[in-house]
């Protein structure tokens, strides 16, 4: 039998494996679950201490005492652990002019009208946001967190700054907690997302849908991938 003289690439694209475009490294995936599972455990540690009636949350931990001591010392893993995040994803949320179209279009956003959206790069104003907000937010928890760590820090703030800092503390901590309600709710709400996170690659369908310009920078760039 002939071989052909031409075949055409798309035969070899079958629906059931879709093409892949790298998205993150394993060592940002892990970075990023431990970040993640940190957050968790601190959530629920201080809800514990945050009402009476949430206290039974301590059980998790072994004990109130247990929880106690290990909520600082996860604060502080979060810190450094979001910290590595922020240093490799900064510059890609920095904002663009077309996150202002994004925002002031964001009705088609929420029903899925892609199509009158401006082409995005890696993030779109969503997920900025997310991570600034995720960014600022740390940085008040872990400074007033401090101030209230009194096993180590005892003497370094006045008792009246120590009230300040437990408010904002808490003010900080009710923020951050629906800040990481909407991440994940976006993460489940935009199918194909997740395996960004969790295989480290989406499909090109997804990319070309919801981040076209990161999509055409990475298909200009090297075949080593574009993994961050
Ligand atoms: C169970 C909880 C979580 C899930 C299911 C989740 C899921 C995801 C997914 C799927 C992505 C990839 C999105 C994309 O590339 O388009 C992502 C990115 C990211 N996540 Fe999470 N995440 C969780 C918790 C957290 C927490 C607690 C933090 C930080 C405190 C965090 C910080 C980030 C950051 C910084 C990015 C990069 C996106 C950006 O820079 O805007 N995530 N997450």
């Amino acid at each position: 039998m002939h071989k052909p003289l031409y075949s055409d690439p798309a035969d070899h694209i079958e629906s059931t494996d879709p093409v892949r475009v790298s998205r993150y490294r394993g060592i940002t995936r892990l970075n990023h679950w431990v970040t993640a599972l940190s957050l968790i455990v601190l959530a629920l540690s201080g809800l514990a201490f945050f009402s009476p009636h949430l206290y039974f949350l301590t059980g998790l931990f072994g004990s109130g005492q247990i929880a106690r001591w290990l909520h600082p010392i996860i604060g502080v893993v979060l810190f450094f652990s979001f910290l590595l995040l922020f240093l490799q994803m900064w510059r890609l949320n920095l904002p663009k002019p077309e996150d202002t179209t994004w925002v002031s279009r964001i009705g088609d956003v929420a029903t899925g009208h892609e199509e009158r959206l401006p082409e995005m790069g890696k993030y779109n104003a969503g997920q900025k946001f997310i991570f600034w907000a995720m960014s600022v937010l740390i940085v008040v928890l872990i400074v007033s967190g401090i101030m209230m760590w009194q096993q180590y820090f005892a003497g370094l703030v006045s008792i009246p700054v120590r009230r300040v800092a437990t408010l904002v503390h808490a003010l900080a901590a009710v923020a951050i907690i629906l800040v990481f309600i909407l991440h994940v709710f976006a993460a489940f709400w935009v199918r194909g997302t997740l395996r960004a996170m969790t295989r480290g690659d989406v499909t090109g369908g997804w990319a070309w849908r919801h981040h076209r310009k990161w999509l055409r920078e990475v298909a200009g760039r090297s075949s080593k991938g574009p993994a961050e």
